[in-house]
């Protein structure tokens, strides 16, 4: 028995991000919050066919420039109230994962009429309809346009915690994939959002909760990131690579958002967190070290996932995670923790932290919290390359 459920509305393909305010007039606004990072994509520059657009359709909206990386929970309410005080009536999330997930918050707390951080770790459901968003996504990697999960920081005094939420509320209803707009992408930036692409394919193809369709979409997303991640890293301007990359972060979302995730990512937001790391290099770093545990757990399903990344048929459990890992070297990503900057002095604290993960279980290895003590250390100081 499986639920298959991926309701967001995708529009696919150069220049679709030109329907933005038709998109958001045919659900009804008149007012839309936009929501962006304060840096890249908040530029008259970056956003000048968007507002375009807006206006175009005959609507009013009110830019919130204040969602910063992984978005703090303060963010997305002072986002909330300006939505609240301008009366807006729908939200448009452009940039990269993190500016997305603060427009889901802004439109779950709305919806909900309470502060974000009350459904974070509490147990607490979203359960109110939410206003309209539309998202329109920057980077190939969080696929988090067609998920219902958003990830937000806590600060509570000098403790900080990256935390995920999930509810049916937080798909978006339209999601605007157009990889025009991955073009002005930096290198190590497409490696990285690339890589966390990788990793949702992966983490949910070997999940336990997968099921086949979502095995479908994480395939696929594999087989074009193992097209196309390197041709986007090396030329930037090759767009069919773009357009590769922009498909497989998408797929690989809606994958996610079937089968869950697992361990790479526990990890991976204790790093991001406590040691400032960036979430797809964080990921990257870990995602060989994981996989590596996992081969006598899932050798059928590695093994698949090193066919579709290599398009090598008889590519086994162990060639897939030297794929990863090589692949990820190629384009810039460290070997280790350590050579990423994370002090060894953090590690009992990151240990903490990702032992807490409440997506653990769905992991195909059910660690013991020894055997995850030890396989952190081994990521902050081996290498998986030969
Ligand atoms: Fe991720």
């Amino acid at each position: 028995m499986f639920v298959f459920n991926s309701p967001t509305k995708l529009v696919f393909g150069e220049g679709t991000a030109a329907g933005a305010g038709s998109e958001l007039k045919a659900l009804g606004v008149h007012r839309v919050l936009l929501v962006t990072g304060p840096g890249r994509t908040a530029s008259q520059e970056a956003l000048a066919g968007i507002l375009v657009s807006i206006r175009e359709a005959g609507l009013e909206f009110v830019h919130y420039a204040g969602a910063g990386a992984d978005p703090a929970t303060t963010m997305v309410d002072e986002g909330a109230a300006l939505y609240k005080k301008e009366g807006c009536d729908g939200i448009l999330g452009f940039g990269g994962g993190s500016p997305i997930d603060c427009a889901k918050g802004i439109g779950a707390s709305i919806g909900e009429n309470r502060p974000i951080r009350d459904f974070i770790g509490t147990g607490l459901a979203f359960t109110k309809p939410v206003p309209p968003l539309v998202a329109i996504p920057t980077t190939a990697g969080t696929g988090t346009e067609v998920t219902n999960a958003a990830v937000f920081t806590l600060v509570d005094g000098p403790r900080k915690a990256k935390t995920g939420t999930a509810g049916t509320s937080l798909f978006p209803r339209v999601a605007l994939v157009d990889p025009t707009y991955h073009r002005s992408m930096p290198p190590e930036l497409t490696a990285a959002t690339g890589m966390d692409a990788l990793t949702h394919a992966v983490e949910a193809y070997v999940s336990r909760n997968h099921n086949p369709i979502s095995d479908f979409f994480c395939l696929e997303a594999i087989k074009l990131i193992g097209l196309n991640l390197k041709r986007a890293w090396k030329n930037g301007d090759d767009m069919e690579a773009r357009s590769g990359m922009a498909l497989a972060s998408t797929l690989a979302g809606v994958g996610l958002s079937q089968a869950g995730l697992g361990m790479v990512h526990g990890f991976a937001h204790a790093a991001g967190a406590l040691g400032g790391l960036a979430h797809g290099m964080a990921n990257a770093i870990m995602l060989p070290f994981v996989l590596h545990e996992y081969i006598s757990d899932a050798n059928t399903r590695l093994a698949a996932i090193g066919k579709a990344l290599t398009g090598r048929q008889a590519a086994t459990a162990l060639d897939a995670v030297s794929a990863i890992a090589e692949l990820g070297s190629d384009i810039g990503i460290p070997p280790n923790l350590k050579s990423a900057g994370i002090p060894e002095s953090l590690l009992p604290e990151l240990f903490d932290d990702a032992k807490t993960y409440k997506r653990r279980p769905q992991s195909p290895r059910l660690f013991t919290d020894e055997e995850l003590e030890r396989l952190l250390y081994k990521a902050w100081s081996d290498s998986m390359i030969d």
